[in-house]
């Protein structure tokens, strides 16, 4: 046991593991139905964002009859420069509440949750090897909630982690997506056979928001972490200044998160080895 943990961490090097370098692909913005159409209003004028680089909105009807709501808008407030367009673009997605009064809505829980009238909700981080990071982030005990997924309109993966709250404490409504760009054909088709049943959603916007609304109204929202290896984690660390964590208390953190995640996916599946 004590040489499986020494190999899984041994092997890596945060500064030299090339899929642990992370940019900001895009941020999401919740923000409440009075100010939706001002915020877009400011996109446009403030940060000078013109109509094709409003890249995506997205509709429905909730009531039959009722005509369309805006969902979500994405605005590109900034341009890769030369070399760098499809990559280095700076996008800010806006999601409103728009579900009807009278139906149950995550945003606006997540809202009321913070008596704010807009939230800051996820923060996208490109990587290079969606993969390889999804893999590495598994071993350790981070919950996504999500399988990866591939947008439809979009040369993209992506995939969604649970929330960062502790133990006791109400869900924050702030999570990660990690994403990756332009991935290869082969990589597509490894991710398609892997996932064969959850493939095809139709738009992940949707897929993702569908997810985050059975979590909030089941009152079981995932957390970036299980409140057990929080705990384990807060009884090594919690007592100490920040500057009187070592690197050997890292390690020990490292490991005991290594562990976690191997009990449990030996729980889950007792002939399958991580
Ligand atoms: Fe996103």
């Amino acid at each position: 046991m004590e040489t499986q943990n020494k190999k899984a961490i041994d092997h890596r090097s945060p500064i030299t593991d090339h899929f642990l370098n992370f940019q900001v692909d895009h941020m999401t913005l919740l923000v409440a139905p009075e100010m939706y159409n001002v915020a877009y209003a400011l996109f446009r004028i403030i940060f000078g964002v013109k109509k094709e680089d409003i890249i995506y909105e997205k509709r429905k009807e909730w009531v039959k009859g009722q005509g369309e709501a805006s969902m979500t808008f994405a605005a590109r407030i900034g341009r890769g420069l030369v070399g760098g367009e499809a990559l280095e673009n700076t996008i800010v997605a806006v999601v409103q509440p728009s579900e009807p009064k009278t139906q149950p809505s995550h945003v606006r829980a997540m809202l009321a949750d913070h008596n704010a009238a807009a939230h800051w909700q996820h923060i996208a981080l490109r990587v290079p090897d969606l993969l390889a990071f999804h893999r590495y982030a598994l071993e350790r005990g981070v919950n996504f909630i999500t399988p990866i997924l591939k947008d439809a309109d979009e040369d993209l993966i992506q995939v969604f982690s649970g929330e960062w709250f502790f133990p006791g404490s109400s869900p924050s409504g702030m999570f990660f997506e990690f994403v990756q760009r332009n991935p290869t054909e082969a990589l597509l088709k490894k991710l398609e056979e892997r996932n064969r049943q959850s493939w095809f959603r139709d738009k992940t916007f949707l897929g993702l928001y569908g997810e985050k609304e059975t979590e909030y109204q089941k009152g079981n929202v995932t957390p970036f972490i299980d409140a057990e290896l929080f705990n384990q984690i807060q009884n090594l660390l919690g007592a100490k200044k920040l500057w009187e964590i070592t690197e050997e208390n890292i390690r020990s953190a490292e490991s005991l998160m290594v562990e976690y995640a191997r009990r449990k996916t030996a729980g889950k599946n007792p002939h399958r080895r991580i």
